[in-house]
């Protein structure tokens, strides 16, 4: 396993950069991303049209094209040149896009800027969820919508087989799915913080998802879908400003 790393240096940028046009090609169609995660996700989101939102460690810009496709105005950023590149690609003059740490104070963003921000599998990446969560609190207009996907808690302690469920810990994982296979180094923490750091960030939980296979999923990979039907691999939330 990783040291914790003891600066702020992202955790993941050197496997994003090796993977990003490798993830890019993939994630229309990627199973777990496509026919999972993101249908449970995009069903957490209020109606966007008119909305500015803030799409936190867009990746290859998958969401920020469906955001702008559902009527909002985006702002998408990410940590990863490479990536950045791939999102500005796919989303040309539809989206900006900016190379940016989310592990870092936000302060090249206004104070109650922005209606809605998502981040769909980013803050597996950030060791300090208190100081992002007030940055999201001070970006977000009154009433503002914060929906967020990561790592199952509880399916991620079972599978890397660490001795102590209530570590915030810096873990591993190789992709194999990938050729050749990259390993991604991420942050494994206890659902209590999850939920805690949400509340103490001046939020109010709206609703918690933990997603079952979609039909699609089902008829497409009937393989994952057997394991996602006992365990399930994500968690979504959806919270509010207050
Ligand atoms: C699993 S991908 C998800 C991409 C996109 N949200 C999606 O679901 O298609 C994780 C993304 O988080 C980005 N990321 C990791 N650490 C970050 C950080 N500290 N700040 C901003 N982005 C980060 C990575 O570069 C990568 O693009």
């Amino acid at each position: 396993m990783p040291d914790f790393p003891d600066d702020d240096s992202p955790i993941a940028l050197s496997a994003y950069e090796e993977l990003a046009e490798r993830f890019a090609a993939q994630i229309d169609t990627k199973a777990e991303n496509a026919y999972y995660e993101r249908p449970a996700t995009l069903s957490l989101l209020p109606d966007v049209k008119g909305m500015s939102v803030l799409d936190a460690g867009c990746g290859p810009g998958v969401y920020a094209e469906w955001l702008v496709s559902h009527g909002a105005e985006v702002l998408a950023v990410d940590v990863s040149p490479r990536m950045v590149e791939c999102a500005k690609k796919r989303l040309g003059s539809k989206a900006e896009v900016r190379l940016n740490d989310l592990g870092k104070p936000l302060d090249f963003l206004d104070n109650e800027s922005f209606d809605l921000i998502l981040s769909a599998l980013v803050l597996d990446y950030i060791r300090d969820w208190g100081r992002l969560f007030s940055e999201f609190h001070r970006i977000l207009r009154h009433s503002g919508y914060l929906v967020f996907s990561v790592g199952h808690p509880f399916t991620d302690f079972l599978h890397i087989k660490r001795p102590d469920y209530f570590a915030t810990e810096a873990v591993e994982v190789t992709w194999t799915s990938f050729s050749p296979p990259v390993t991604v180094p991420y942050f494994r923490r206890p659902l209590d913080e999850m939920i805690n750091t949400i509340v103490k960030s001046g939020f109010t939980l709206d609703e918690v998802l933990e997603p079952e296979p979609s039909e699609e999923l089902k008829r497409k990979c009937p393989r994952i879908r057997r394991g996602l039907s006992k365990l399930p691999g994500f968690i979504c939330f959806r919270a509010r400003k207050v």
